[in-house]
């Protein structure tokens, strides 16, 4: 959910927002939030003096659009507009993921944005220009010299006459090409004569996404400024292969195109932030290890709100089974002490959030074979030796960030031990959770769940926050350093 600065709301908003919100026993923020939510899901009408400030509402958040309910076959309410007028070209190369450019195409339609489409050679083996250009409505485009086409528009101004190109799916071959400055079909040459930004869905088998030259090429892509949303991990196409490849689903796509083309004000442009998300795994041996049940999913929703904020992000994240998010530079580590050489070599930095859940400690020698179960001998003995505890060894850096958030989550004396932790590790604030079973949320509970209840413990007391959604909280928060940068010199 988009972040409003109340202050900026002009007064006549700002007197009906402060009425409501009193009647309610809320903050001016949350009456905010409440009215656009119900807003967007068509439910404004309901509430008399809400039709008097929705119009105004819908300017800031940049809907553009009536808030006509609009219902996907999901029942959720499909945010209807967020698209709107925005011209995507999209290239959808040859890989079994291209069905999925299918539903990609009906999705952008339906939040108002116009879709041209190149499809590559290999990708018509796939799905038909028939049905692409069916759900796009428009000409498919698919040939480099067409000059009997009297749809030909060249390759210069189908990049020009784009807000973004996005390639889903991305192959290796995609991927290589413009990573070499290949030119050799329309695709390739489009992507090569686009001034436009450039976001690519990668999709292919596990190996080819591992393969050293891929992760060249992809390392390349970053670096020249093409955006990446994906792959995801999971089943492929081909029986028995799993692991990292699956193209991102098309509602990920579209986030990450939202959130490239959102043009709202960035308040967090040029700051740059440290994240770690996750947890961490310390191996026993080569099939064994400790781990915790944190999910990352707390910590990559915050490193997405702040990149939503304009930041530039740097996400270290322990193993998990979620996507990076999308426009966030991600490292992937699996122990604490991989973790704490990535985020030190990230230095410096304005703001650094630990929210990962470090593992408190390692065995002192992993042990280089499968420790064998042997009769009569017993359970092995594990010696375990503490690990770096990274917050407090950033909070005490000499090239310590301005800002230095961490997380707490206990199962007991949660503002008690959260005060402690702030004053040993040099935090500026912490931001406590409660996850006992006592806390209240959901039957998955705070760790792997996708709602939290936290409390920001600083130096100047205890704020406490209603239970929300992991996105909402990580909105707050990004709102809340946003705040907080403005009012100190990093
Ligand atoms: O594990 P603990 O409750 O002490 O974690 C509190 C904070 O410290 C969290 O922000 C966590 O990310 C960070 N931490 C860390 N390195 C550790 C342990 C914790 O950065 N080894």
């Amino acid at each position: 959910m988009a972040s409003i600065t109340i202050r900026n709301l002009d007064s006549e908003v700002k007197d009906l927002l402060r009425q409501l919100a009193a009647e309610n026993g809320c903050s001016m923020e949350e009456q905010a939030r409440a009215m656009i939510r119900a807003a967007v899901e068509g439910r404004a009408g309901q509430a008399g003096r809400i039709d008097q400030i929705e119009e105004k509402l819908r300017a800031l958040t940049g809907s553009k659009e009536q808030a006509t309910p609009v219902v996907a076959a999901s029942g959720k309410p499909v945010p209807r507009g967020s698209l709107s007028g925005k011209r995507i070209l999209l290239i959808i190369g040859g890989g079994i993921a291209a069905y999925k450019a299918l539903d990609l195409i009906r999705r952008l339609r339906e939040r108002g944005a116009s879709v041209r489409v190149v499809m590559t050679s290999a990708a018509q083996e796939f799905v038909t220009t028939l049905s692409v250009g069916a759900l796009s409505a428009d000409h498919v485009f698919t040939e480099l010299f067409d000059r009997e086409d009297e749809h030909d528009v060249g390759h210069i101004r189908l990049s020009r006459e784009a807000d973004l190109l996005v390639v889903a799916p991305a192959t290796a071959d995609l991927m290589a090409k413009l990573a070499n400055g290949h030119a050799n079909d329309l695709a390739s040459t489009v992507l090569l004569a686009t001034d436009k930004k450039v976001l690519m869905a990668p999709a292919m088998n596990p190996k080819m996404w591992a393969h050293p030259a891929t992760r060249r090429n992809r390392a390349s892509l970053q670096k020249d400024g093409i955006a990446f949303v994906g792959p995801g991990k999971g089943e492929m196409a081909e029986s028995n292969e799993a692991g990292e490849g699956r193209m991102a689903e098309p509602l990920e796509i579209v986030a990450a195109i939202e959130a490239m083309l959102d043009e709202k004000p960035k308040p967090l442009a040029g700051r740059r932030f440290i994240v770690t998300s996750g947890p961490t795994h310390e191996p026993i041996d080569p099939v064994r290890y400790i781990a915790n049940r944190s999910s990352g999913k707390q910590g990559h929703a915050i490193a997405a709100a702040l990149a939503k904020l304009g930041a530039d992000v740097r996400l270290v994240s322990g193993p998990v089974n979620i996507p990076d998010p999308a426009g966030v530079a991600t490292t992937h580590v699996e122990t604490a002490a991989q973790m704490k050489e990535a985020v030190e070599s990230l230095l410096p930095a304005d703001v650094a959030i630990f929210v990962a859940a470090v593992a408190d400690w390692r065995t002192t020698n992993a042990a280089g074979e499968k420790i064998k179960k042997v009769a009569g001998e017993g359970p092995p003995s594990l010696q375990m030796v503490e690990n770096p505890d990274i917050l407090a060894g950033i909070g005490h850096h000499a090239q310590r960030p301005g800002l230095v958030v961490g997380f707490a989550a206990e199962t007991q004396d949660l503002i008690r031990n959260a005060e402690a932790k702030l004053k040993k590790k040099g935090a500026d604030f912490i931001v406590a959770n409660d996850v006992s079973h006592e806390s209240g949320i959901g039957p998955s509970g705070v760790m792997g769940g996708d709602r939290n209840k936290v409390r920001i413990v600083s130096r100047s007391g205890v704020e406490e926050w209603p239970e929300m959604g992991k996105d909402e909280v990580a909105a707050r928060l990004a709102a809340l350093i946003a705040e907080r940068l403005q009012t100190i010199v990093v």
